[in-house]
């Protein structure tokens, strides 16, 4: 499905199952990007020539592009960054580092990556606040209940990722986001890992801030995306300041600034970058997020169903409901066995994949990860699978 439309599956031959650390980009993000550096290279909001007011157009278009893709109320809730990662910090130092004080707690798991677990602890040396960790079921997944237990009467932030990069758990942020909106606890969802397979509504999920990063949904890396809720963003005390987010500044010392979203967007941007996003986006919608899912899940079925027939391989998500699975090779380290794919020019990530609390709860350093996405398909998941199955013998060589 949609195979073409890829360079690197046309250019090499390669298998790609680590999508949740990156994905390919499609022929029309490269043009969309291309396209600017060749014909219309300009800053956007500083120029009155026409490249520059093309840029202009196409850059704050991009914003539209996203409220209409997350279905948030409005434009003006749609802050680009560099990241997800930027962008969890700029929730944690522009707007709780503020708003929270000692003692308050934050609830997070300990499945969540390093993004949305380092914040919060460096908040906590900074300001005081108590992280909390929900409970990992048997599955080492979050569910609804396990959040609500663990809420007490001093949470005052829920920040969980929609969609975990490990065990690829879907967590119910429609109820989580419900509960805590009614009592009165922010909820931020990472939504790194779902956004790209995945409808996610920002209305109706009742959140407050959502963190994406292109580069994981067929867009450019570099760029990312925060969405917050109007009245938060405009509570926000930026993190870095300079051009493009003032109104005025003053020898005698005074300034005036701008209003968010382009407040949290000091210097200039990554132009390019959010057109490629655009353009990643709108190729998305083409798709539909439905099919992307529904592909995702026939693939994801028939890798289990084939891993489970390996009787020397422990899986550890056989049920989880997204493209990724976790597993390991009885007796060999994750690490030689994605070098061993790679003969086979097959891209798998090993290790703990920046969910370094995770170990405490599954009692293992590091698993191998295949992580799925619309464009791989079953005859590359029987390359891998044949591959798998040599494996056991190879390493029983290699060890004696
Ligand atoms: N968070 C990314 C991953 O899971 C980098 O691989």
């Amino acid at each position: 499905m949609k195979r073409e439309d890829f360079p690197v599956l046309r250019n090499k031959d390669i298998i790609y199952f680590d999508n949740a650390a990156t994905t390919l980009k499609p022929d029309v993000v490269i043009s969309a990007m291309d396209e600017y550096y060749q014909y219309y290279t300009s800053n956007i909001h500083r120029g009155l020539y026409d490249s520059s007011i093309l840029t202009d157009y196409l850059y704050d278009s991009a914003r539209f592009t996203v409220r209409d893709f997350v279905h948030c109320s409005s434009a003006k809730e749609v802050v680009f960054t560099s990241g997800a990662t930027y962008s969890i910090n700029l929730v944690v130092f522009g707007y709780m580092k503020y708003h929270l004080e000692a003692g308050d707690e934050v609830l997070l798991s300990k499945a969540e990556h390093a993004s949305n677990i380092l914040p919060w602890l460096r908040l906590a040396e900074e300001i005081g606040i108590v992280i909390r960790f929900v409970p990992l079921d048997e599955d080492y997944a979050v569910t609804y209940q396990a959040v609500v237990d663990s809420i007490g009467e001093k949470t005052k932030v829920v920040s969980l990722a929609h969609v975990t990069n490990v065990i690829g758990d879907v967590r119910d942020i429609r109820r989580i986001g419900s509960f805590c909106r009614s009592h009165h606890i922010l909820f931020h969802v990472d939504g790194a890992q779902s956004v790209p397979h995945m409808e996610v509504d920002f209305i109706r999920d009742s959140i407050d801030f959502l963190s994406f990063s292109g580069h994981k949904m067929c867009g450019p890396t570099g760029v990312g995306v925060l969405v917050g809720r109007e009245s938060l963003l405009k509570e926000m005390i930026p993190v870095f300041y300079g051009g493009g987010m003032n109104l005025s500044f003053h020898s005698e010392g005074g300034y005036t600034l701008k209003e968010p979203p382009v407040l949290l967007e000091a210097g200039t941007p990554p132009i390019a970058e959010v057109l490629g996003l655009k353009a990643a986006i709108e190729y998305l919608e083409s798709i539909s997020l439905e099919e992307i899912q529904k592909q995702e899940r026939i693939l994801k079925r028939y890798l289990v169903e084939q891993l489970s027939c390996l009787p020397f391989l422990t899986i550890y998500n056989k049920d989880s409901d997204s493209g990724i699975i976790a597993f390991n090779v009885d007796g060999v380290s994750s690490m030689d066995v994605s070098k061993y794919l790679n003969c086979f020019h097959i891209c798998v990530r090993s290790g703990n994949h920046c969910s370094k609390m995770l170990k405490e709860d599954m009692g293992i350093p590091s698993t191998v990860r295949v992580s799925l996405y619309f464009y791989n398909t079953k005859e590359e998941i029987d390359v891998l699978v044949s591959a798998l199955k040599k494996c056991q013998k190879v390493f029983q060589i290699v060890e004696n």
